[in-house]
């Protein structure tokens, strides 16, 4: 591996980037595979890198508040009131968009997500470009996010020409979309900021997303998604039964708490029940059972509040067959 390739040259970043190259940055909820959002040349590589399907839409990653208004089209006061509240952090908007963003970055939708990411050194790259960033997960299509940068130069090394090194994402979890395309804010996707709050804030509950995988209205919320190499199951399926593999991880919540003596080996996403710490280490420990040497990995849900839900979501996308 190019040892070169991870640093916290921004400089660097920012050139390979004007240079429509790719560059792995770090966010506050997961690393992102960036381009140059305005340039659909650029963008394309984003695609052909993750062997993502044309049809999921990209998230763009703003410098500014002030620039809501270059790239949505309609900003509804309630989508303004969420961003000022809750920006920089895990929070995207789905808006109606303008036109100077290209069709590759949103499939071809009237609408666009917008998102101002909260990590500092990726603040500072926004800063100095004059362009936004498209920004998936940096992980293939399907796979698990990645939460260090290592993480993307296992996987996509080859694809990227930069990766800025952040450290271990504070948050571990994707951000919460909302969108405001239509006439009630609707969840699309729970995530690294908690439903509860944003309700609080917009003083209405958020519609649940009602459609499905084969939707394509709503495009990559699939119901298989994040899943390790090794099969993962959901613990509820084994009450009253223990699986049938030699070798099994179980992934628990709290490390307090017992596990079904069926478990070759146990782990815990928190000493005791800490919601911020298991999302926080949810997908490095997925990657880290993966890599080892086990048939099946079971995992428990966690409590369904705040990021638990987002948790739970995730866990039941990787356990989708
Ligand atoms: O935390 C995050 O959001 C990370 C970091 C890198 O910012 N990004 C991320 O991107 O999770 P990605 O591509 O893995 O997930 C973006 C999701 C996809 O499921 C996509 O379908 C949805 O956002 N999306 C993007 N644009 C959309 C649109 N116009 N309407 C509905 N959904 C959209
Ligand atoms: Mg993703």
């Amino acid at each position: 591996m190019n040892t070169n390739l991870i640093g916290t040259d921004i400089d660097r970043a920012a050139a390979a980037l004007a240079a429509r190259q790719l560059v792995g940055i770090p966010t506050e909820t997961v690393y992102g595979l960036a381009a140059n959002a305005l340039n659909p040349e650029a963008v394309a590589k984003i695609f052909a890198a993750k062997q993502r399907p044309s049809f999921d839409p990209l998230i763009v990653h703003l410098a500014h508040l002030d620039q809501l208004r270059q790239y949505a089209r309609q900003l509804p006061v309630n989508a303004r009131q969420l961003a000022e509240s809750c920006w920089p952090g895990p929070l995207t908007l789905v808006v109606k968009r303008q036109a100077v963003i290209p069709d590759i970055v949103t499939s071809g939708l009237d609408t666009v997500a917008l998102r101002l990411p909260r990590h500092p050194l990726t603040r500072a790259l926004l800063a100095q470009l004059d362009f936004p960033l498209a920004a998936p997960s940096a992980n293939p299509f399907g796979y698990i996010s990645p939460t260090r940068p290592e993480h993307v130069a296992a996987q996509l090394g080859e694809a990227v020409a930069y990766i800025l090194d952040g450290g271990p994402c504070e948050v571990g979890l994707e951000s919460t979309i909302v969108s405001f395309a239509g006439p009630k804010p609707q969840l699309l996707r729970a995530g690294g900021y908690a439903q509860e709050e944003l309700e609080q804030i917009l003083g209405q509950p958020l519609e649940r997303n009602t459609f499905s995988s084969s939707n394509p209205r709503a495009p990559g919320m699939l119901a298989q998604h994040y899943s390790p190499a090794t099969p993962l199951r959901l613990a509820e399926a084994y009450a009253t039964q223990a699986p049938l593999a030699k070798r099994i991880a179980y992934l628990q919540f709290r490390a307090d708490q017992a596990a079904p003596k069926w478990a070759t080996k146990c782990f815990a996403l928190s000493d005791s029940g800490n919601l911020a710490q298991a999302a926080a280490q949810l997908f490095s420990l997925l990657r880290t059972l993966d890599a080892a040497d086990y048939d099946l990995i079971v995992a428990e849900k966690v409590p369904e509040v705040g990021l638990g839900r987002a948790i739970n979501d995730r866990l039941t996308r990787a356990a989708a067959r």
